[in-house]
């Protein structure tokens, strides 16, 4: 959950940006909405190469039971949010799990997209510990600490950023997913909260592929979605006052993915990071665009909104969840804790399904052999 609303050292977002000093005497807005204004980030040599292609582990979610008997082995009580994702795991601390019933979590992560903790007794370190368990420490491109990112609240209103900047920060997003390798697996865990606002909420990918009707799930299949870090790069020396690590980076990404694990299409576009796809032209591009904005903002059945508090951990699954901070006015500080690790380059298997498809390929092969055996 980097993406704009928080940073390590930018507490106000959005006031400093230099477009707000830069303001034309006709109309009363800015002037251009280029972040080059700034002109740090035109001088800035990035000290770090970008992140070069990895092949990551298998999996943890793999190695697990699928009846995940391990982790319900500590009373741990399982409170499904909705229909299509989010869990709550009661009766449970992060900090006590096994290698066996961390594999087990990752797997529900899998199939939730996002599972909740509350009082969590779990500290930096540990949070650390557990995500070396699924695999290599991923760095956000602005992140000082190798091994963990802080990330922090905002009383802004990112509608109105969008006159400064053309970077859309507050919007949904999968962690860094213009990265080669996109993160698997993000937690962020919470230490400090205020009483109300900053609230997360996240989409379901799998039920964004799933809404699709079967001619677009047919022609967007054939596509590939334009990740880029390029307006994050530009903006975010202005906005959150801190030099990226990296140069920008574009990649071309399926603009459906198979999820590793579950096998399970998924819709692998976001309004944060996706600026084209990459077989169409321009106008097509923004015209799809537009249309997959709105299909995301307004998956009503497929979003899950959670309400923070100070010991509250969300595990959560990029490949198949985008998710954005609820935009607020609160005035508590906001603090929290988030670790990443790579995940596979994403790719699309033409033999996947959608959930779906899945689910009704069950109930007839289900129904089919009652009739045999009746
Ligand atoms: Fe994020």
């Amino acid at each position: 959950m980097t993406q704009g609303i928080w940073s390590e050292e930018c507490y106000i977002y959005g006031y400093y940006l230099e477009s707000r000093k830069h303001i034309s005497p006709d109309s009363g807005f800015p002037i251009t909405l280029h972040p080059k204004f700034n002109n740090k980030i035109k001088d800035h040599i990035p000290p770090d190469p970008p992140h070069q292609e990895r092949v990551a582990a298998k999996d943890r979610g793999s190695f697990a039971d699928p009846e995940k008997k391990a982790l319900f082995s500590t009373g741990a009580k399982r409170i499904d949010l909705t229909e299509s994702l989010g869990t709550v795991l009661e009766g449970i601390q992060l900090s006590r799990l096994s290698p066996q019933q961390l594999d087990e979590l990752a797997l529900l992560v899998n199939e939730r997209g996002v599972v909740f903790f509350r009082d969590q007794d779990l500290t930096t370190e540990g949070q650390v510990k557990i995500f070396e368990h699924y695999g290599e420490l991923d760095r956000h491109p602005s992140q000082k600490d190798t091994r963990h990112f802080v990330i922090r609240g905002s009383t802004q209103d990112h509608r109105e950023i969008l006159k400064y900047t053309p970077w859309p920060s507050g919007d949904y997003h999968a962690d860094t997913s213009f990265e080669i390798n996109p993160p698997s697996y993000s937690m962020l865990r919470m230490e400090e909260h205020p009483e109300v606002g900053g609230d997360t909420a996240w989409v379901s990918a799998y039920g964004l592929y799933d809404t699709l009707s079967d001619a677009m799930k047919k022609f967007i299949q054939s596509l590939h979605a334009v990740h880029t870090s390029r307006l994050q790069y530009d903006t975010i020396l202005d906005l959150w006052s801190t030099n990226p690590n990296r140069p920008p980076i574009d990649t071309h990404h399926p603009a459906v993915r198979t999820h590793p694990v579950t096998n399970l299409k998924a819709l692998n576009i976001n309004p944060g990071f996706v600026t084209a796809f990459a077989e169409l032209n321009k106008i097509e591009s923004d015209k799809l665009l537009d249309f997959f904005a709105y299909h995301i903002h307004s998956a009503d059945d497929h979003q899950v909104r959670f309400k923070w508090s100070v010991g509250s951990v969300a595990f959560w699954d990029n490949r198949c969840t985008v998710h954005r901070v609820i935009p607020g006015s609160y005035e508590a500080p906001r603090r929290g804790i988030r670790t990443t690790v790579f995940g596979e380059k994403p790719f699309y298997d033409s033999m996947s399904e959608g959930r779906k498809e899945r689910e009704k390929r069950l109930k007839e092969e289900s129904a089919k052999q009652n009739t045999v055996v009746g």
